[in-house]
């Protein structure tokens, strides 16, 4: 595994995938900085985070292995490196709040940002850009934020983590280039937050509907089990699942 430390950056994303298009990088280049700038987040919304008090990372893997609209198992796979990892040091009640949130006691411990590199309509390899909160005691105005601190009361050592991190991602990833599908998906589904039990969302319009979580579909829609037992398939922009 190759890293590259750096003391502040924009976005540990952006500076991976601009190196990405000027030379040929090693599988698992990782790139980890003490602060950002401009940490990106889901759907075009911002990631800030204390410097020097959590992990941001930024993960090159080759995934030409994956058809592209499988690209959904590369959450998959990112949330459970992190889940497993939380667990593996005993952070408690740890979930995955679809589509790869990660929570512990309901709160956001870690999000995922994937951004794919595609060329002739062909997935080759994808960004995983992570922000993990590890040593920050307190998130002022983001009362559903929280820590590995705050849930343990522990100080962490930023590296061992990272290293945690990519080491499981690496053993998820290889399940899924030998196409063990079942369960990585069994797993998933076992870490999902909120399923089988009754939820609100909030549909594109902005309407609100109650259902029940059952799974995901093979291309990673949301499954939900709405009224009269029809079960619905919805996609990232069309749902949310309210707290
Ligand atoms: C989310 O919105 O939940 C995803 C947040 C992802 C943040 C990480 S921090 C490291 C990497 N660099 C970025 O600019 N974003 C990701």
């Amino acid at each position: 595994m190759h890293i590259i430390k750096l003391n502040a950056i924009d976005s540990t994303s952006t500076f991976l995938r601009q190196l990405s298009g000027e030379k040929k990088l090693e599988n698992y280049t990782v790139v980890v900085a003490e602060s950002q700038s401009k940490g990106r987040g889901q759907m075009g919304t911002s990631w800030s985070s204390n410097p020097g008090e959590n992990l941001m990372a930024s993960v090159f893997v080759d995934v030409s292995f994956l058809a592209i609209h499988y690209s959904f198992w590369i959450s998959m796979v990112t949330s459970l490196a992190i889940s497993k990892t939380l667990k593996e040091l005993y952070i408690s009640n740890v979930k995955v709040k679809w589509p790869n949130d990660i929570l512990a006691d309901q709160k956001k411990i870690s999000g995922i940002l994937i951004e794919n590199v595609i060329k002739n309509n062909r997935l080759q390899a994808c960004i995983i850009g992570f922000g993990l909160n590890v040593n920050q005691g307190c998130f002022d105005n983001l009362p559903l934020a929280t820590s590995m601190q705050m849930v343990s009361r522990k100080t962490y050592n930023l590296d061992a983590i990272l290293k945690k991190v990519i080491d499981n991602l690496q053993i998820y990833m290889t399940q899924l280039k030998d196409g063990d599908f079942t369960n990585i998906k069994d797993l998933y589904e076992i870490e999902l937050f909120r399923k089988e039990k009754p939820s609100t969302f909030e549909d594109a319009e902005g309407s609100l509907f109650s259902g029940f979580i059952k799974g995901v579909s093979k291309s990673g829609h949301l499954q939900v089990l709405i009224e009269d037992g029809v079960i619905k398939e919805f996609e990232l922009k069309e749902v949310t699942l309210l707290y």
